[in-house]
């Protein structure tokens, strides 16, 4: 592995200082968490399907307008993205009710959800990422009123573009998680799409069948993870057909 200078390491990423000022390397492991890191394993090949994967979502959004953080793939696992200053908080988008959801307010999972719901989560692992409401953002300061108003409308625009994308290849996009981040040029900031987009943060159910092409595959302990992120890749025209 490289001996650049590491500056974060997370659950499934490293960041990595950058070849210029102002971008990251973000290296894809092939390790896999849930439930807050309180089960661990791997997924031998997932770095290299969501590193090709994100790749692909992050351009495909770049070219309806969303400005994102990437900026090239390098390698099988690594690509370049701009630094920001990241926004603690996880936006979850639900089309379809599943997971905790479901859990806490116990409505079956697979039921379309009327309207889709936006629900923010403070990011931080020692409180488990807590659903938070916008009265909190505002209070404690996490983003201004025009970031999540901006926020909320990429995530709008996001949804209803990826929805479609799936649903062309088969696939339902019942739900899935954003991060953003704060873009600096000189003394102004503008929120940007960060992180990946890729079945370790989406729930995309096969539209036949309702199989499960996700992460919930190694958190439910179903197995065949490899091979559901792998078909992912393959129907998105990222893998040979085989
Ligand atoms: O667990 P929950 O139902 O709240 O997850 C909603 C969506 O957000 C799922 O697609 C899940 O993969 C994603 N998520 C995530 N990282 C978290 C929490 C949720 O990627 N820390």
């Amino acid at each position: 592995m490289s001996r650049r200078r590491q500056i974060y390491e997370g659950k499934a990423k490293i960041l990595y200082e950058g070849p210029e000022p102002g971008t990251l390397i973000q290296y894809f492991k092939d390790d896999a968490t849930a439930f807050n890191a309180q089960k661990k394993g791997t997924i031998s090949g997932k770095g290299v399907l969501n590193n090709r994967i994100s790749e692909h979502v992050f351009t495909l959004l770049a070219q309806i307008g969303i400005p994102t953080h990437f900026i090239r793939r390098l390698n099988m696992r690594e690509q370049l993205i701009r630094q920001v200053e990241i926004v603690p908080i996880e936006v979850v988008v639900r089309n379809v009710a599943a997971g905790s959801l479901s859990k806490r307010l116990g409505i079956e999972e697979g039921v379309q959800l009327p309207r889709t719901i936006i629900e923010y989560y403070y990011k931080d692992d020692a409180l488990g990422d807590p659903l938070i409401a916008d009265e909190h953002i505002a209070c404690f300061g996490w983003a201004s009123q025009d970031e999540m108003n901006d926020i909320a409308d990429m995530a709008v625009r996001i949804n209803d573009f990826l929805a479609g994308l799936f649903a062309g290849i088969g696939i339902r996009l019942v739900d899935f998680k954003l991060e953003f981040g704060r873009l600096w040029e000189n003394d102004f900031s503008r929120v940007i799409l960060a992180d990946e987009i890729s079945p370790d943060g989406c729930r995309l159910w096969d539209m036949a069948t309702n199989e499960k092409l996700d992460k919930d595959r190694f958190r439910r302990d179903l197995g065949g993870e490899a091979e559901a992120y792998q078909e992912v890749a393959r129907r998105l025209g990222l893998l040979p057909e085989g």
